[in-house]
């Protein structure tokens, strides 16, 4: 059985349901903060909370886990500037419970949900794995500190793991099941749909920074593929003993603008924009180079931009 950690959240969702298509059993751990017990449709269930660590071991005591993968976390850069400790005690706490209780059941298999944001601001571009990571707000420094962790554990414990690098997620579950309901919602491509479907101006943060068109570039990365990659990462700690970390990404870059020109093409409407200052913390690019995930683990993605556009806009307006 796999333990996912946060199975309830967007990445989530979408990996659970591909594992058990995939034929896999799964035991989905959420405190549902954040995210939505209707989505835990496949595999089991269990509400517990990852900072209540007594809970967290009985889990490991009454279910048959062989691996876990981790995603239970919060993952809003601006907050986590705005209230560190929401981010030290939840992603740090209870990653560090969920750790010492896999220590103590003897599961030492994992894979991790980590994030482009241990890079901080990026010295080249694409960004490789071996880019030195200096984040540039708690909520990429909680990331790493779990990295960190993990290599430790290996060291000391022969703890395998895997940690995914993930760049900018977005789209939908191709079958228009599940999707991205985050409350508020933060991310460019749903609340550039969510003006699209209410009429509402949408704010773009800056369009003077040091890009071709001022606004700016992301790599964006379906969930789907994201959720693949997971399913590979998964069997490969399982078969071998590794302790490695990888980039998820395409490595193309789109600037907000050539985002908001694909949604008004994709929606066939026009948005009304509203150009604000600049979002603290924003790093004028990032852009991933995933050669590594693509020869390791033999890992393709199989969406561009518009898919993630169109699979995102079908499950919003269903
Ligand atoms: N943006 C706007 N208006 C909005 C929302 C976003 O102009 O209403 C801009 C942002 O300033 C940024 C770009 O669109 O330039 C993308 O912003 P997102 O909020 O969609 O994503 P981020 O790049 O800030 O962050 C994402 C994840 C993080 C992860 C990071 C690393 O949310 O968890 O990518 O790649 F750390």
């Amino acid at each position: 059985m796999i333990l996912i950690t946060g199975g309830c959240g967007y990445i989530g969702s979408h990996v659970n349901k591909q594992l058990n298509l995939a034929g896999w059993d799964t035991l989905v751990l959420d405190n549902l903060s954040t995210g939505h017990e209707d989505v835990a449709r496949w595999g089991h269930f269990v509400p517990v909370d990852l900072c209540d660590a007594e809970e967290v071991l009985a889990v490991f005591e009454k279910w048959p886990i062989e691996a876990v993968i981790h995603f239970a976390a919060f993952s809003q850069v601006g907050e986590s500037v705005r209230d560190p400790q929401k981010y030290y005690r939840n992603n740090i706490g209870g990653s560090l419970n969920l750790a010492c209780a896999m220590q103590a059941s003897g599961v030492k298999k994992i894979v991790f949900s980590s994030s482009g944001a241990v890079y901080g601001m990026p010295l080249e571009s694409p960004i490789p794995e071996t880019h030195p990571t200096k984040p540039i707000n708690p909520y990429g420094y909680t990331k790493l500190f779990f990295e960190h962790l993990l290599a430790s554990y290996h060291a000391a414990y022969g703890m395998d793991y895997i940690a995914l690098r993930y760049f900018n997620a977005a789209g939908a579950d191709a079958d228009g099941e599940l999707g991205e309901w985050h409350d508020p919602e933060t991310h460019l491509i749903p609340r550039l749909l969510m003006s699209a479907r209410m009429d509402q101006a949408v704010h773009i943060y800056g369009d003077a920074h040091r890009t071709p068109d001022g606004t700016c570039v992301r790599d964006y990365i379906h969930v789907d593929d994201l959720a693949y990659a997971h399913v590979l990462a998964l069997e490969r700690v399982l078969n071998s003993s590794c302790a490695t970390v990888y980039n998820l990404s395409t490595g193309l870059g789109h600037s907000v603008r050539d985002v908001i020109k694909e949604v008004e093409e994709a929606t066939q409407r026009q948005l009304s924009l509203v150009y604000s200052e600049r979002r603290p913390g924003d790093p004028p690019v990032l852009v991933g180079d995933s050669a590594k995930a693509r020869k390791e683990l033999g890992w393709r993605t199989r969406y561009v931009l518009r898919d993630m556009i169109d699979t995102a806009w079908r499950v919003i307006n269903m």
